[in-house]
Order: C-alpha cells, then sequence, then structure tokens
C-alpha cells in the first residue's frame, strides 16, 4: 500500500533559533495525535539547520530530507553537499529536481536523473519533482512537458529502486502564488503521471508509488486537495513555516 507522505520545504527560510522553535511547534502540535502508520511526515530545512532540526524531532515518527544534493559522492565541488552527507546527519529524503533549482540553478532533465540515482545510491528516497509553466499549460503542453521530466529522471532506474521513488506534481504557476490547481488540474495530472509510471515500469509498480501536490497548499485547501483521486500527500512550501498551519495539513491527510 502506498504511504501518504506529507513534507514541508522551508526553501532557504528560518535561522538558528526559528528552525529550533518551528521543528519544536511541529512536535508539540503534533503531540498525542494517532497517525498511523500510513502517513510520513518529512521536515526539509537548510542544509546547515538540518542536525539541529534533527535533534528536536528525535524519538518520533517525524523524518528528515533535503532540499537538494549533488550527485558526486565527494571531491573538488565547491559548496555542494553529497548524498552521503545527508545520510550521516539522518536525512532519508532528499527533494530532487524542485523547479526552482531547475530554473533559477539551471539543473537540466539529466541532472535530475543523475541525482536520483545517486540519492538511491546512497540510501535516500527522492522526492522528485516535475511540472509545468503556465505559458506551457496554456500551451496545451502539460502532459508532454510532465512526462519529459518523468522519463527523464527515472531513465535506468530499476524496478526495485523506482519503488523507493516519490514523485511530487507541481505546476509551476501555482508554487508561492496563492494559486492552486483545481481538483480537475491535479486528479487530471496525477493520473497521467501514475500512467506513465506504469508504461516504464508495469501498472502494479505504479499502484505503489506516492504521488504528492504541491503548489500553495495551505490548511484550508488541504483537505480538499488531499481528497482528490491519485493524491497521496503534499509538499508544502510556505504553509510548512507556519506550524499551526502544516500541522493541520498533517491532520487533514490523517483523517481522510
Ligand atoms: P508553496 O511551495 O507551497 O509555497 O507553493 C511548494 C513548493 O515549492 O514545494
Amino acid at each position: 500500500m502506498r504511504k501518504t507522505i506529507i513534507a514541508g520545504n522551508w526553501k532557504m527560510n528560518t535561522n538558528r533559533s526559528s528552525s529550533i522553535a518551528l521543528a519544536d511547534a511541529i512536535v508539540d502540535g503534533l503531540r498525542g495525535e494517532h497517525l498511523g502508520d500510513t502517513i510520513e511526515i518529512v521536515l526539509c530545512p537548510p542544509f546547515v539547520f538540518i542536525p539541529l532540526v534533527g535533534d528536536r524531532i528525535r524519538g518520533g515518527h517525524i523524518r528528515l530530507g533535503a532540499q537538494t544534493m549533488n550527485n558526486e559522492p565527494s571531491g573538488a565541488f565547491t559548496g555542494e553537499v553529497s548524498g552521503e552527507m545527508l545520510r550521516s546527519v539522518d536525512c532519508s529524503h532528499v527533494i530532487v529536481g524542485h523547479s526552482e533549482r531547475r530554473t533559477m540553478f539551471a539543473e537540466s532533465d539529466l541532472d535530475v536523473c543523475y541525482r536520483v540515482n545517486a540519492a538511491q545510491e546512497g540510501g535516500l528516497a527522492p522526492i522528485i519533482c516535475v511540472g509545468e509553466t503556465s505559458a506551457e499549460r496554456e500551451k496545451g503542453l502539460m502532459k508532454e512537458v510532465v512526462e519529459r521530466q518523468v522519463r527523464a529522471a527515472l531513465e535506468g532506474i530499476l524496478e526495485f529502486a523506482a519503488r523507493t521513488c516519490i514523485i511530487a506534481y507541481e505546476p509551476i504557476w501555482a508554487i508561492g502564488t496563492g494559486e492552486n490547481a483545481t481538483p480537475e488540474q491535479i486528479g487530471e495530472a496525477h493520473a497521467f503521471i501514475r500512467d506513465i509510471i506504469g508504461r516504464i515500469y508495469t501498472p502494479e509498480l505504479a499502484e505503489d508509488i506516492s504521488i504528492l501536490y504541491g503548489g500553495s497548499m495551505n490548511a484550508a485547501n488541504a483537505a480538499s486537495i488531499l481528497a482528490c483521486p491519485g493524491v497521496d500527500g503534499g509538499l508544502i512550501g510556505g504553509a510548512s513555516l507556519d506550524a499551526a498551519a502544516f500541522v493541520s495539513i498533517i491532520r487533514s491527510a490523517a483523517t481522510r
């Protein structure tokens, strides 16, 4: 059975004390909640705060993730962080190919594929982000873009490794804009992504892959987004910086 995953992408926000305070507030907010084994919560703080946040969530069922990684294991790559480094500070997940990485830091489909491979070799579950721009959607290219990104990210990934992959459908026009995709748009994209995975591997494998939605998900719209067919959770940016909102989204996921 596929897991429901609620992941918080803190992006380049918080500082030493506010990252600790945010982690503490999320832990406090979830105290006494019976979330069961089917829901996974992942916090993705900036690299430098990962160990601090790790200390605050230790012993609970919140997991740690990073916002990106380099595919090289070590070496002369100034400023970069490897999968092994992330494992050594207890990360279990890593976001790969976020649209901000693709557009602002020129990460190509091939870079994304290398990172997916390296994440898996390093024992990290990649959260692979795909999604179209508003111009691409207007031109009717959503499916073409998403299929290219999904196929490129999974190129050369064997079936057993693909099982650990998580996909996040994040229409770029919905990220940080307050304009979330409609249930129809989300349902269509998620069904399409599952169909692609089914064609690359098998329909059975596709049924086991969690596909998250990301893009202006918040406490008010989480329940309706999470109720869309084929939605297995969310990758949350802005609202994950507000402990009460993030906890409320987790509750919506747990009670759906
Ligand atoms: P948002 O960001 O929730 O602020 O739209 C989502 C993301 O970029 O992962």
